[in-house]
């Protein structure tokens, strides 16, 4: 049946902003309408229920009738569902509309068939509605769980797409499960309990004896191998202590990293510092013995100054520290999509040991790796500043090291006025 535009009455509208009406405009003059637009009788007038940008093209186009279905004595509900149901499949709505519109028609199927709750037979469920929209249940499922979600965070809605909302809210129910593990370990922490622990020894025994799966993280920086003995840029006084053959540094990531990986728990992550160079693939092959994911790509971490041995007269002089990234199972990093490999932090100007490594490097790998409350484990612990950033950010820190210097050096560190640990 066909209605002249001008007998047919548009009440208060469902549609918030209405777009695209051109393009519809243009497709009806190419090819014709499709679907008619749903319009009630009531007391001899016309009211319109469904199809509300078709009617306006056609208005646009000044046409003067438009086909339509006709409905009489519809109740509220019937009215705003045929709406509903008619706006979704006409792809009439924006992404938040269109989830919105699901929801609310969940809900008044519900209430005119009755809700199942414990049985579908009971009543209309969500298998229902995604049936009655000839669509799956978890796209339906979906939509309505973020409608709910667009309720308590509006500033969704300003997402261009629904897959960027959903990819937000992602983050935010991420950001959230992270603040309650984090107040509940924090919890658990005693004032009393003392964080951080160093151990006088050899790492490759000292680890062999440890419980298998006790540390959440371990950040791992061995002697490089530099032959430190005869490099020109240290200070004599440090340099004298540290004695670095390159085959001993072999020997240590081989015997390390199978230990590392047994004592880490499941879903954590390990940071292996490494000389680039021309062992590269080595260290890479040796980790991925070990880990299920080894990221080729390592972290940068750019320092101010210094920088090994080399003549700079004739090459430049490496600058930074590369750093493997790698996980046992998966765990998230705290930083999320911000997230960036390089990591320009200044050397310790004022080093007591040659290779220290600045308390904020260690806080921002910890921060990105572990929460409160979290075992941290440093095989290689030299200065102890891994321990200073576990102790500043509530983490249970293991360091252990092998020089008695560098033992007496941590304690200082770590227990600044004497007390002994
Ligand atoms: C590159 S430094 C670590 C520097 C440390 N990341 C820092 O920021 O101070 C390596 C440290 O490992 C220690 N070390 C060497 N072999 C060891 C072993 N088998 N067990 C424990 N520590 C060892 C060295 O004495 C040295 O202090």
């Amino acid at each position: 049946m066909r209605l002249k535009l001008s007998e047919i009455e548009v009440e208060d509208r469902f549609r918030k902003v209405v777009s695209g009406i051109d393009e519809l405009a243009l497709s009806i003059q190419k090819f014709g309408l499709f679907h008619p637009i749903v319009v009630e009788k009531r007391a001899e007038r016309f009211y319109l229920v469904a199809g509300y940008r078709r009617l306006e093209a056609h208005r646009l186009l000044k046409l003067e009738d438009i086909e339509v279905k006709l409905k009489e004595q519809l109740s509220e509900i019937e009215r705003r569902e045929i709406e509903l149901e008619e706006n979704i499949q006409r792809q009439e709505l924006s992404w938040d509309e269109v989830c919105d519109a699901k929801r609310e028609l969940d809900t008044i199927k519900r209430r005119v068939y009755g809700s199942a709750v414990f049985s579908p037979d009971e009543g209309w469920g969500i298998k229902d509605t995604a049936q009655s929209l000839k669509e799956s249940t978890a796209l339906v499922k979906r939509d309505i769980m973020i409608s709910r979600a667009l309720e308590v965070m509006p500033e969704l809605r300003k997402c261009k797409t629904k897959a960027e909302a959903l990819k937000m809210l992602r983050l935010e129910k991420n950001k959230f499960v992270r603040e309650q593990l984090v107040r509940e370990a924090e919890a658990r922490i005693k004032p009393e309990e003392e964080l951080v622990q160093v151990i006088y020894g050899d790492c490759i025994s000292v680890m062999k004896e440890m419980e298998s799966e006790s540390f959440d993280l371990c950040i791992s920086d061995p002697p490089f191998g530099k032959e430190l003995d005869s490099m020109v840029r240290a200070s004599e006084s440090l340099v004298q202590s540290y004695k670095d053959p390159k085959e001993r540094m072999f020997f240590l990531y081989k015997e390390s990293i199978p230990q590392i990986a047994r004592l880490l728990k499941l879903n954590s992550h390990f940071y292996q510092f490494f000389p680039i160079g021309e062992d590269y693939g080595w260290y890479l092959e040796e980790l991925r013995k070990s880990f299920e994911f080894v990221d080729p790509i390592p972290l940068v971490w750019i320092k101010s100054r210094g920088g090994y041995t080399v003549d700079a007269r004739w090459r430049y002089h490496p600058r930074y520290q590369p750093i493997f990234f790698c996980s046992k199972g998966r765990r998230q990093l705290k930083m999320g999509l911000e997230n960036g490999n390089v990591l320009e932090i200044g050397s310790v100007t004022q080093k007591e040991h040659v290779a220290e490594a600045p308390v904020e490097l260690f806080k921002l790998i910890i921060d990105q790796s572990s929460i409160i409350g979290e075992r941290v484990l440093d095989p290689f612990c030299g200065s102890g500043n891994s321990l200073v950033a576990c102790k500043e950010m509530r983490r249970r820190g293991v360091g252990i090291e092998i020089e008695r210097d560098n033992v007496s050096l941590i304690k200082s560190r770590i227990w600044r006025g004497g007390e002994e640990g």
